[in-house]
């Protein structure tokens, strides 16, 4: 296959854990026979630093045309001036909306290998796989709102969703579950916002269509006491957007770390093989404080062009080769500062990456 993918390297350790990406990217194209073509692209704050703008129109092109995206991730203290025009995280927001990718899929499992560097109890952990499915294009970020300005008096976001936006996320959340072990959970915040009494009027309605699945709907402030409670017990949560950003992170630490999780954003928009156009990122962010210093995880990224080889190409055994050499790396020991543990061995991200392009070139193609 030939596929075009384009990648924003982005800020802080962007451009270190997309660099181990697209070497297993590479290491597949030449073990399986196709052929990749990198397209990089500026976004975030080095945009802003060298176009002037965090999304620049040749960019929102490029992705549109391209197969799939790998982003690495925006931000940083140097674009953190509240009263500037344009911040690094605009752009991004903006390229969710501009390729429609309301849905953010962020699978949580535990590699089982991790199970001693999460600082929650093994028993509570044990058997943790779910995923979550956040609403990316709507709600409390796009609302309409109101900066402080000058006077700093008063400012405000607002949480708007239309009943299609709840839909099509909801129905996503559901086929997902469908495939899995059928069971649902829909946060909302019913109790006190009328966005989120429509999210679960219409959720109910969607889901209606799906008898086969066990539903709940779980208040957000609860589920953020039960994802630490009971992990296990969920298999496919959906959630609006903002509960989702704050769900996500705190799920990270039930798969040992944030430099675990990979995620793709997917939507509505096909690519030239007919499959959804998706974007591919590490849930992590930036992480400006260790940014250069060649020790942040890369899993996370390698892990998130399994998922881009999955969806957005259909390559479901190079996917799985990809998980595979991950968990054979895991295996033997081998470990980020992030996830290190007693006995373990600790390497810098090229290490890490050299050694899963390793693993994926020495096993046996089937
Ligand atoms: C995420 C991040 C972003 C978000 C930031 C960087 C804008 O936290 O992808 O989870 O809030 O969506
Ligand atoms: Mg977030």
């Amino acid at each position: 296959m030939d596929a075009n993918i384009v990648v924003l390297a982005g800020d802080g350790i962007g451009p270190e854990v997309t660099a181990e990406a697209q070497k297993i990217l590479d290491v597949v194209a030449e073990k399986f026979a196709h052929r990749f073509h990198f397209d990089p692209q500026l976004m975030g704050g080095r945009a802003i630093d060298e176009v002037g703008n965090s999304l620049p129109d040749e960019t929102v092109a490029a992705c549109n045309a391209a197969d799939a995206i790998l982003l690495g991730a925006v931000g940083g203290p140097k674009w953190d001036n509240p009263n500037a025009a344009d911040r690094p995280e605009r752009g991004l927001l903006a390229i969710r909306k501009a390729l429609h990718l309301f849905a953010n899929v962020r699978p949580v499992k535990l590699h089982p290998q991790l199970i001693g560097a999460s600082t929650l109890k093994p028993e509570v952990l044990e058997g943790v796989d779910l995923v979550v499915i956040r609403e990316l294009t709507g709600g409390i970020y796009f609302g309409p709102r109101k900066e402080a300005g000058e006077e700093a008096a008063e400012a405000f976001d607002t949480m708007l969703y239309t009943r299609p936006e709840i839909e099509r996320v909801v129905r996503l959340a559901a086929e997902t579950a469908m495939g899995r072990s059928k069971r649902l959970a829909s946060v909302d915040k019913a109790n006190v916002l009328a966005s989120s009494r429509l999210w679960r009027r219409v959720a109910t309605e969607t889901l209606g269509d799906y008898p086969d699945l066990e539903v709940e709907h779980v208040l957000v402030d609860a589920m953020s006491m039960h994802l630490i409670r009971r992990p296990a017990t969920f298999d496919v949560i959906v959630a609006p957007n903002l509960f989702g950003d704050i769900l996500t992170d705190e799920a990270s630490m039930l798969a040992g770390s944030m430099g675990m999780l990979p995620s793709a954003s997917l939507g509505d928009l096909m690519n030239q093989q007919q499959l959804p156009l998706g974007l591919y990122e590490p849930i992590h962010g930036s992480a400006p404080d260790i940014a250069g210093q060649g020790v942040a995880n890369p899993l996370a990224a390698i892990l998130s062009t399994a998922m881009l080889l999955r969806y957005s190409l259909g390559l479901e055994t190079e996917a799985a080769a990809v998980e595979s050499a991950v968990d054979a790396v895991l295996e033997e020991g081998v470990r980020t500062p992030d996830i290190k543990d007693t006995g373990t061995e600790v390497v810098p991200t090229q290490v890490m990456g050299d050694l899963v392009a390793e693993k994926l070139q020495t096993a046996d193609a089937d």
